[in-house]
């Protein structure tokens, strides 16, 4: 609480109501009290509404500052693991070595999948969309965990978010190769997190995989760059799904599928897509063009943000790894130099200025991923694997503290009541 109070005056009503105030942000107003005097609030897409307490993350979209619980995303992302920022997200304090030690082991002996789970791919066709699988299998996995799903008990919500931050890797690898018809690869334990993955991805039966250190950690790096972002849309569906007291995985499941689409997660892809689309940088100018050209409903992909009215932070660290990543490679990537040219266009052209349009985190990611070997339409599978530590972390923190089902209200504007007509009459 902050002591403060905002006074909401409609007609001759006058309504008081409570202002409290963060560690970090804007103060928030409690609205709940003008449903007594009858009014509901109205703030479609969300705009200007806070829909919980949380203490995860905090971003400032006007300095591009993204904190995870209180660290800044470009330290975690140069200096810590993935796996040390699933623990942080998780538990809310870095990790000593001994809790290092026990998390890391914990995640290795839960990285297989039950085998019976491989059955549900062969459900798909080859052609599948990745995402479409992920989403399915991960939802399929309350069906094999009945003994850890009752979300009161600490102890099966935290065995919930080892198994999933331990299996999202194998899964997702088993999705790209059910898509290329290659047969699954067992997790090697003995490797880390990121190199686990990689080899699932690329190692086949007949050749082993020799993991490249710089690739795996780029692949870390941009795991950490996706692990949470606050109460984005796919991170609010699993807390509104968590509201229900549905069980984590199905949770979790909601939120990929939430991921999905282009506005969101589904920008990756879209971005590198937009690329080829484009072609060369002769091109760009026209491009621009119609982008600006509203009839025409074409989108720069990877620009704009909800929050970010300035760079988005991951954005930089993105473009940085690519720098890296693509010279220590030796790899000359037309499409970086193409991404380069839009940005540097878009970050002198009024449309975009004035409407604050910055990269963000999906504008430069496909190019690493693309350097790294993920083929395009896995792209957002992994910003599923990269983010599920902060859907669990905020699916916890909802479970953990009190908190009743969301449902929210709307003004209606249909028709008023009347009586039904009979078929003949009509
Ligand atoms: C992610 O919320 C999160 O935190 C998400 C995320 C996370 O980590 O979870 O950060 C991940 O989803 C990043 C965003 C990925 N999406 C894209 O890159 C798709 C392209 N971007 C846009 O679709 C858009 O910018 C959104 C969806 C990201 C944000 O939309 P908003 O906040 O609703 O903004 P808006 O659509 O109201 O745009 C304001 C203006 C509009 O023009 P006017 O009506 O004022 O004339 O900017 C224009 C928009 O048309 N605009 C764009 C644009 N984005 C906004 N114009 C061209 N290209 C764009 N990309």
């Amino acid at each position: 609480m902050s002591g403060k109070q905002a006074k909401l005056t409609v007609g001759d009503q006058s309504i008081d109501l409570p202002v409290y105030s963060g560690t970090l942000g804007p103060d928030v107003i409690d609205v709940k009290d003008v449903l007594a005097k009858g009014f509901f609030t109205y703030d479609p897409g969300f705009m200007a509404t806070a829909s919980c307490e949380s203490k995860i993350t905090f971003i400032d979209g006007d300095k591009g500052i993204l904190l995870h619980r209180g660290y800044p995303i470009e330290q975690l992302a140069t200096q810590s693991t993935y796996e040390e920022v699933c623990y942080l997200l998780l538990n809310g304090e870095l990790p000593n070595q001994a809790q290092m030690d026990d998390f890391r082991s914990r995640v290795k002996s839960h990285t297989m999948v039950h085998e019976q789970l491989q059955f549900f791919y062969r459900g798909f066709r080859r052609d599948a969309h990745p995402m479409a699988v992920m989403c399915g299998v991960v939802g399929a996995l309350s069906a094999f965990y009945h003994d850890s799903l009752d979300i009161r008990n600490p102890e099966h919500r935290q065995i919930s978010a080892i198994r999933l931050i331990a299996k999202m890797p194998t899964i997702a690898a088993m999705c790209f190769k059910y898509s290329v018809g290659q047969p699954f690869i067992y997790p090697k334990n003995e490797l880390d997190y990121s190199s686990n993955f990689l080899r699932m991805m690329f190692a086949t039966p007949c050749d082993d995989y020799e993991v490249n250190p710089i690739l795996a950690r780029a692949m870390d790096r941009i795991f950490i760059l996706h692990a949470d972002h606050e109460q984005n849309a796919s991170t609010s569906t699993v807390r509104m799904a968590g509201s229900t007291d549905a069980n984590p995985f199905a949770c979790i499941a909601a939120g990929i599928a939430a991921l999905w689409g282009p506005s969101h997660g589904g920008a990756n892809e879209a971005v590198l897509r937009m690329l080829s689309e484009i072609g060369s940088v002769k091109n760009v100018d026209d491009f621009v063009r119609r982008v600006k050209d509203k009839s025409d409903g074409t989108k720069l992909m990877g620009f704009g943000h909800r929050v970010y009215k300035n760079f988005d932070p991951r954005a930089k660290v993105m473009k940085q790894t690519c720098d890296e990543v693509l010279s220590a490679l030796g790899i000359q990537d037309p499409q970086l130099e193409l991404a380069m040219k839009l940005e540097e266009i878009a970050l002198n052209d009024e449309y975009f200025v004035s409407r604050k349009l910055y990269p963000n985190v999906d504008f430069y990611s496909g190019i690493i991923l693309k350097a790294i070997g993920i083929p395009l339409n896995l792209f957002t599978v992994i910003f599923a694997l990269g983010r599920t530590p902060g859907w669990i972390a905020h699916w916890q923190e909802m479970i953990a503290n009190p908190y009743k089902i969301a449902r929210p209200r709307q003004l209606y504007t249909g028709a008023v009541q009347r009586d039904y007509v009979g078929l003949q009459q009509r």
